[in-house]
């Protein structure tokens, strides 16, 4: 690898310069400082600012050249016109990594100095921005943004075009508990770009699967290109804003990206193998099933249900999704029907009746998860008077760790209170499940593409 390709230092760099630190509270160059030291990164942290001795208890130095330690990151959080200034500095130190905060270059017009930074870094200095939140990692423990200080960690590498979505969703996640291995966002792309973090992040032993916010795209034969290519290592699932030709113009107006014309998109992410989402609920609903379960090894799946209209849905779900449901083999229905009241069905969707409670959800769980010729299961659960969802959860969640065949398994539960607890217990217990039946397959569905896509690989073929 080239020299000046390596980002690493965004994300494990040994020492990082906030330039533009300030001790005042509420101000970005302070929320950054105290993201840092919040977030417990072991590396050097070094606020620089000529009008302040010290940020946050830490001592703060009036340019990048005094400080004496090495500095490999450098966060830039001064007006635009100091920038050019500051990135000279970062050079002259040999900082091999920017973040520019700072606002005010392509995305208002001012191309000229956004192309003169660039210029002027070229080869010796990488930059993420400018007009940039800034990037999150956990592995470092490195919360170099001044979004929320509290960052659930994951699996997923999230990189966003749009700051105000990435922080909003920055707090989202942590509520949601859906994991981060890092967020970049990724501002106006003026050097690092959705590519070159896709190759990061492809070879990132932190990070499973990898999630991008896209309005446009600067480089597409670059991008495509990396993302054939990182697609065999992990799953890449997109949500490309624009569709429409309103929307289109709209991205065009808050990131000045060029959002083209969407079928073109849409065929692109196809060949390269890129999972596209309709929206964020989508695209979180596939990143949780791909994160949290193996991928299934063949195509029938089989949904077990206590309510025959979830089923029905579901099997509608399936049908429309091009999920094969299994034809059950007799000595597995006898297994089933010897424990299930005489008045459930133990065809595929099998219904286990409003009367099944958490021991038969374990057990028919359990034999289904135990057969060869069943690849992935659908579990569905309706609130009912008698049943306890939380013990009915706990069914799912011991039948999963039973799972010696490693299946896949989505879940969905759906009623009042009770639901709600059950599913948020099993989100914390980090098990793929959803408040309808219909995202639950969707989720599979997720998991069938990426079963579908390693399969061409394993036969030396190339994505379409
Ligand atoms: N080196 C280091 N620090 C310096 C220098 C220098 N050469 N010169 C001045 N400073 C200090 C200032 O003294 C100040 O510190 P102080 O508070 O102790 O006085 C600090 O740097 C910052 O300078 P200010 O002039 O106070 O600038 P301010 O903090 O108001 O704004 C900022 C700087 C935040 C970079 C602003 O220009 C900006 O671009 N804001 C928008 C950022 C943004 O939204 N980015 C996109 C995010 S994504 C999204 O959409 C949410």
């Amino acid at each position: 690898m080239n020299k000046s390709d390596d980002i690493s230092s965004f994300f494990s760099p040994k020492g990082v310069a906030i330039v533009g630190a300030s001790q005042t509270p509420g101000k970005i160059g302070h929320e950054i400082v105290r993201n840092i030291k919040l977030s417990g990164f072991s590396g050097g942290v070094f606020p620089v600012n000529p009008n302040a001795e010290n940020v946050l208890d830490l001592k703060c130095y009036g340019r990048l050249s005094d400080i004496r330690a090495e500095v490999d990151l450098a966060v830039i959080a001064v007006p635009a016109g100091l920038v050019e200034g500051v990135v000279r500095d970062c050079i002259e130190k040999g900082v091999k990594a920017a973040i520019i905060i700072t606002s005010g270059f392509s995305e208002v017009g001012n191309k000229e100095l956004e192309e003169r930074v660039v210029s002027i870094a070229r080869r010796r200095l990488r930059i993420i921005g400018p007009n940039t939140f800034g990037v999150f990692y956990a592995a470092s423990r490195l919360n170099a943004t001044f979004g929320p200080g509290k960052v659930l960690w994951g699996k997923t590498a999230f990189i966003t075009q749009s700051g105000a979505l990435g922080l909003a969703l920055m707090d989202w996640t942590t509520e949601e508990k859906y994991g981060v291995s890092s967020i970049v966002s990724i501002g106006n792309k003026a050097d690092v770009d959705d590519a070159d973090l896709v190759e990061y992040f492809s070879r990132d032993p932190s990070t499973s699967s990898i999630l991008i916010y896209m309005e446009g795209l600067r480089d597409g034969r670059k991008f495509f290109e990396a993302s054939r290519r990182a697609v065999r290592e992990k799953p890449i699932v997109v949500i490309k804003a624009g569709r429409s030709a309103r929307g289109a113009r709209a991205a065009s107006s808050h990131t000045g990206s060029i959002a083209g014309q969407d079928t073109i998109f849409t065929a692109a992410f196809e060949q390269a193998g890129i999972m596209r989402a309709e929206g964020m609920t989508q695209a979180f609903d596939w990143i949780q099933a791909l994160n949290e379960n193996p991928v299934p090894k063949g195509e029938n799946v089989v949904i077990v249900t206590n309510g025959g209209g979830l089923g029905v849905l579901a099997t509608d779900k399936c049908e429309g999704l091009g999920l094969k449901l299994a034809e059950l083999p007799n000595d597995l229905k006898d297994e089933i029907k010897a424990i299930t009241p005489s008045f459930g069905s133990v065809k595929n969707p099998i219904d286990l009746t409003a009367n099944a409670d958490d021991v038969l959800y374990g057990k028919v769980l359990d034999i289904v998860l135990r057969r060869r010729d069943v690849d992935c299961v659908i579990a569905l659960f309706c609130q009912t008077a008698n049943i306890d969802p939380i013990l009915v959860a706990q069914a799912m969640l011991d039948a999963r760790d039973r799972d010696i065949l490693e299946k896949p398994i989505t879940a969905a539960f759906v009623g009042g209170h009770l639901s709600q607890v059950a599913y948020s217990r099993m989100l914390e217990k980090r098990f793929a499940v959803y408040p309808s039946a219909e995202r639950a397959v969707d989720a599979m569905y997720a998991l069938m593409a990426r079963h579908r896509q390693l399969e061409k690989f394993k036969g030396g073929g190339e994505l379409r």
